[in-house]
């Protein structure tokens, strides 16, 4: 009996829908599965409503680096092991190495290239008066030409790369 067994796990996905878009404001990092299912044969009313809303929540990138309060004051919630920093570094080198340079320096091809003019986080006080939670946020979501990481890499990673970032200064 496959079809009843079918409708039930087609059940539920409204019900996720509905959650992920009663959260106020997009503080906390996107699900990756927020991309609007194609389910318009089964259920054309929530399928409807939900793409549209969906669409526009996907919609993170802002100009300047406006971070919501409550994502600044953020902690970071992993605790940093070598093997964890180590994938970190695995990928910093492939997702931001091109424009924030391996060393972290700002000096990647694609800064030069694009001519952007990146902090260079060798200097201690380059990320003076940022807290964790401001990092995190900003790599999880982008900004501007910065492209988000949510959907490419895990939060763990994320927070991972919040503690690479700050060692580049320390070698
Ligand atoms: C297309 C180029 C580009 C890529 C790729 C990129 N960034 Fe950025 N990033 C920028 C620019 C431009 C800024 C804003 C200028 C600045 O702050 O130096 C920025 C700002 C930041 C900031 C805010 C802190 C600061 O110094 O202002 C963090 C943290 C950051 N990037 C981390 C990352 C991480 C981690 C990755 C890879 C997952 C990444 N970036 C990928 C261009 C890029």
């Amino acid at each position: 009996m496959p079809k009843p067994i079918f409708l039930l796990t087609l059940l539920p996905l409204p019900i996720l829908l509905l959650l992920v878009l009663s959260r106020p404001g997009a503080q906390a990092p996107q699900q990756p599965q927020t991309t609007p299912a194609p389910t318009s044969s089964t259920a054309p009313t929530a399928a409807s409503t939900t793409t549209t809303a969906a669409g526009a929540n996907t919609a993170a990138t802002t100009p300047a680096a406006t971070v919501p309060p409550e994502a600044m004051r953020m902690v970071n919630p992993v605790k940093p092991t070598p093997n964890g920093l180590a994938h970190a570094k695995t990928i910093y080198g492939y997702d931001c190495a091109m424009c924030h340079g391996s060393n972290g320096n700002g000096q990647g091809d694609l800064a030069a290239q694009m001519k952007l003019t990146i902090e260079d986080w060798t200097k201690p006080a380059s990320l003076q008066g940022k807290p964790d939670g401001e990092l995190f946020y900003i790599i999880s979501n982008g900004n501007g030409v910065m492209p988000p990481e949510t959907g490419r890499a895990k939060p763990e990673d994320m927070w991972n790369m919040v503690v690479v970032i700050r060692s580049f200064s320390k070698q």
